[in-house]
């Protein structure tokens, strides 16, 4: 966010999309519903077999080419190709996450493990990031909310906050004082809870390229796209409000809550309108990236313009 490059792509996402779409109508046929990670599968074909999910926009999706090649990964450099070409160094199996803080079930979990008692799910979301481009993803993923439940926060427990892997031998990126690392973000608990918010191990039906966050990332597709934290290592219950790495860079341009509204500019981008990768034509910005039905409750009686 610091750099930006307009890197221009071009509209022809028309293949790949018709792909994905029959193997969709494909899978549905032959698979039926229910399978998922819950039943044992390898991550893998958990994410092949995800289940559609009603949250799911209708919107033509971006291209796969271009959402595993314009990234936002500052670990592996601030370019939009560098996560492309660097992130190969990312070693993603075993993966570890600590729970720690106001929960009764804190520990070390393997992924694994993790992932044998969720479902996935496929969910088809708007992406938009501050800089003002967007995406339409179809990730794969199962509700953070499921994995909370799990952990069983005590009554203390009104903030979740992440972590990115922090090996700066994996993640060359970190040699530079770029951001204050490791990476973190957070959310109020409700936000959290939100069936909404997920967590991503998957992009159209393979599993999670190291450039998107592999294995593991946040999504939150009401906020800003860099709420969305990759890679995480940590998952850490709270009291009090955590500060983000774009606070803690810079604080009078991000905030904590960071929701997308077009009413209220970035000091550098007017968050009126976007451009979805891969098409020409600027779009208009949607309130709460057109979630507003879902999550407009989280926020009322609350100053928008002051909470960004
Ligand atoms: N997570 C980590 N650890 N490091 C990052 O630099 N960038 C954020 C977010 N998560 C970032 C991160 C930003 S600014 C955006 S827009 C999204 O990831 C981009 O996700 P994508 O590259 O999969 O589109």
């Amino acid at each position: 966010m610091l750099i930006l490059k307009n890197k221009d792509l071009t509209d022809n996402d028309v293949t790949d999309f018709d792909i994905y779409q029959n193997r969709r109508k494909f899978m549905k046929n032959a698979a039926g519903v229910g399978i998922a990670a819950a039943t044992g599968l390898p991550l893998i074909e958990a994410n092949a077999k995800a289940v559609k999910s009603p949250y799911s926009t209708n919107e033509k999706l971006t291209d796969y080419e271009d959402i595993t090649s314009y990234c936002n990964f500052y670990e592996f450099g601030t370019g939009k190709s560098d996560p492309a070409n660097n992130a190969h160094t990312l070693v993603t199996s075993p993966w570890t996450v600590t729970v720690e803080g106001e929960c009764e079930k804190p520990g070390k979990y393997n992924l694994e493990d993790l992932l044998k008692t969720v479902s996935i799910e496929e969910r088809i979301y708007r992406f938009r990031c501050v800089e003002g481009w967007s995406m339409v993803i179809p990730w794969m993923g199962f509700p953070l909310a499921d994995l909370i439940k799990r952990m069983k926060p005590t009554s203390k427990a009104k903030y979740v906050y992440f972590e990115t892997l922090h090996d700066p031998k994996q993640m060359p990126g970190q040699k530079r004082a770029v951001l204050d690392w490791p990476y973190t973000e957070g959310l109020r608990m409700d936000e959290a809870m939100n069936p909404l918010t997920l967590l991503g191990t998957g992009i159209y039906g393979k599993d999670l390229l190291n450039q998107n966050g592999a294995p593991l990332r946040l999504v939150v597709p009401w906020k800003y796209g860099f709420k969305s934290i990759k890679s995480i290592v940590k998952i850490h219950f709270s009291e009090t409000q955590p500060v983000n790495s774009w606070q803690k860079a810079n604080k009078n341009e991000y905030g904590f809550f960071s929701n997308v509204n077009p009413q209220v500019s970035h000091p550098r981008w007017s968050q009126r309108k976007e451009r979805r990768i891969g098409q020409f034509r600027k779009i208009k910005t949607q309130m709460f990236n057109g979630y507003e039905k879902q999550v407009a409750a989280l926020y009322k009686g609350m100053d928008l313009k002051k909470h960004y």
